[in-house]
């Protein structure tokens, strides 16, 4: 008799879809991963265990859920990035075996879809792309990247008169499907002569929305 090509998986964690991992798929993934939703689904157990081990991946690689700044550069509103015990949570579920649990313990119900992102309303609007200095102070409330292609990247810092760096985004692996302001926590003051920076493909440019 032949031997089978891969062993059933062996559960080896305390770690459930219907106890943590649910939780989880419907705070940060079931906005766009449901019904009709903008990807398959993954709201059900026998809908999220075939891609367990692609789940896996698109978490460490922090290319889900899609959001596009990378994390240290730039604070923003709305980031519903996982935080790294959360991506833990989602390796150890998938790499014990990926169980169940006990049905009774899911969530009563499914979260809203995610709301569109507002378009952040600005005085002033100032685009770059490669180099500018301020004639006058500015106080930058976000950041909409502009002309990107998919996969594109951009990144953008300020070199204040003092010599001090600021760093505004660094956006990796652009979708076109999702255009979003990126509405920054703390307003970035930058005075009169700062330098700003602006590095992105041709065609593309970092529109700078201010008070
Ligand atoms: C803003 C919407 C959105 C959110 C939120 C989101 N996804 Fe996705 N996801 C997509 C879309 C759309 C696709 C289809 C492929 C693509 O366009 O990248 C996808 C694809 C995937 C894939 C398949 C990747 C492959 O192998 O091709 C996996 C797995 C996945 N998502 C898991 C997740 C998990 C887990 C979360 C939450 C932690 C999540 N997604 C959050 C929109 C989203």
């Amino acid at each position: 008799m032949a031997a089978p090509l891969f062993a059933h998986d062996a559960i080896t964690t305390k770690l459930t879809w219907t106890q943590e991992i649910s939780r989880l798929v419907y705070r940060h993934c079931a906005g766009c991963h449901r019904e009709s939703g903008a990807a398959f689904s993954l709201t059900t157990y026998d809908d999220a265990r075939p891609w367990a081990k692609a789940i896996r991946d698109e978490v460490l690689g922090r290319r889900m859920p899609p959001w596009g700044p990378v994390k240290g550069v730039g604070e923003f509103h709305g980031d519903p990035s996982l935080s790294l015990p959360e991506i833990d949570l989602f390796v150890a579920w998938v790499e014990g075996g990926a169980p169940e649990g006990d049905p009774a313990l899911l969530p009563s119900r499914l979260p809203n879809p995610l709301p569109a992102s507002p378009a952040l309303v600005a005085r002033q609007k100032l685009e770059v792309s490669g180099e500018i200095t301020l004639t006058g102070a500015i106080s930058i409330l976000g950041l909409r990247p502009h002309g990107l292609a998919d996969r594109q990247s951009l990144e953008a810092w300020a070199t204040k008169p003092n010599g001090e760096i600021e760093r505004l985004i660094w956006l990796k692996d652009s979708r076109v499907a999702w255009p979003r302001d990126y509405r920054l926590r703390r307003p970035v003051r930058l005075p009169r002569g700062t330098r700003i920076h602006v590095t992105a493909p041709a065609g593309a440019s970092l529109v700078l929305l201010a008070e």
